[in-house]
């Protein structure tokens, strides 16, 4: 067998675990050699591979970002103003592989879903720290990421208790407020607010005074896709050409101190994370999932089972066809238990519509994202 391995959209922890898992297990178990297509959808397109040896797999687990590099500006079917997706299908024929284990986030999936029409193999393999693709209940990365967010509530909760002020924190999350809201409820924030519940200004108000009563300092937890009732998303950059998603986000942290300092008396500071929570080692968890994921695709692949991505599903690994995730996102539902968790506990979400829904409680069949 020969088979690529590529990475591609935005980096995230774990994606070397995910590798040593896919390429080691099948170097050992069914003697394959191994292709890194450099740098994702961009090594097929200018035709940049080179082999992978288990000297180059081994002991990389541990380690950030990707070997083998990743770019999330390389959509073949439309490459500086061109379609090259042709040219791309014919590389991979030259190159004469079995198929390709595809790691990357919900843009990745498309792509492959789409090259795959035209006789590419692919597996997938869901990674981000988003943790927001359809059909699979975790991705690696988002541990990590959550830990670095978590950790970061943790430092500013006692520069605001000494000062008495509101600080603001944004988190990435583009179309899913899972990091926010996973770290927030971690961190012990008074206030989260998610790309999936916009937010009304008077119940942030209405939080912070409550707070000021209280202890006397707010720590409010921004998702960076978060928006108001009444207005839009923060973004930052529109019009990234070549990128399958060719918008950047950013801003709404700073936006929400302006709005809130039109409102309340207190000193308000703004915290924005951005790629400090993808960067740096994989927690244990990420590279435990990564290797199991890894693996997983690459027993797919030695099936010839392809046009799949891997998903984790009640702590159960198995596949969907690449079409189930192309073009979707998995949101937080109003029934995550971590949601819920936060409306009981009193934390803020700056939507007064969300309720506890207690049906399902009863029935104890609450779900943890
Ligand atoms: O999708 C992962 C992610 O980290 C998002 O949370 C964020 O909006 C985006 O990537 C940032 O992309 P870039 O690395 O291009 O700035």
């Amino acid at each position: 067998m020969r088979v690529g391995i590529l990475t591609g959209g935005g980096d995230c922890q774990g994606l070397n675990a995910a590798i040593a898992g896919a390429a080691r297990s099948l170097m050992h178990e069914y003697n394959a050699e191994i292709i890194a297509i450099e740098e994702g959808f961009l090594g097929l397109i200018e035709r940049r591979t080179r082999k992978l040896s288990l000297h180059d797999v081994n002991h990389i687990l541990d380690k950030g970002g990707t070997v083998i590099g990743t770019c999330n500006r390389a959509s073949p079917f439309n490459f500086k103003g061109q379609d090259v997706s042709g040219a791309v299908a014919e590389y991979y024929r030259e190159l004469g592989l079995d198929g390709i284990i595809a790691m990357g986030g919900d843009g990745s999936m498309t792509l492959c879903y789409e090259m795959s029409k035209l006789g590419m193999n692919f597996v997938g393999v869901p990674k981000t720290i988003d943790n927001d693709i359809a059909e699979t209940d975790r991705t690696f990365g988002f541990d990590s990421a959550v830990n670095v967010a978590a950790e970061a509530i943790d430092r500013l909760r006692t520069t605001a208790q000494s000062h008495k002020r509101v600080m603001i924190l944004e988190t990435m999350g583009r179309y899913a407020g899972w990091i926010a809201l996973h770290a927030g409820v971690s961190g012990g924030a008074d206030v989260i607010l998610i790309p999936e519940f916009p937010y009304q200004l008077d119940e942030v108000v209405k939080a912070i005074e409550q707070q000021a009563a209280q202890q006397s300092y707010t720590i409010i937890v921004v998702a960076e896709g978060a928006r108001p009732v009444d207005g839009q998303i923060s973004i930052r950059k529109h019009n990234i050409s070549d990128s399958p998603d060719p918008v950047r986000l950013g801003g709404i942290g700073n936006f929400l101190q302006q709005q809130l300092e039109a409102c309340v008396d207190y000193e308000i500071r703004t915290t924005v994370l951005g790629h400090v929570q993808r960067g740096g080692s994989p927690s244990a968890y990420d590279r435990l999932i990564a290797t199991n994921v890894g693996c997983y695709a690459a027993a797919l692949v030695a099936a010839k089972n392809y046009g799949k991505m891997v998903t984790v599903h009640n702590n159960h690994l198995s596949s969907v066809p690449l079409e189930a995730v192309a073009h979707n996102v998995r949101g937080v539902p109003k029934d995550d238990m971590t949601l819920v968790s936060a409306l009981a506990m009193g934390v803020c979400l700056g939507d007064p519509e969300l309720k506890i829904p207690l049906e399902t409680l009863h029935d104890d069949t609450l779900i943890m994202g």
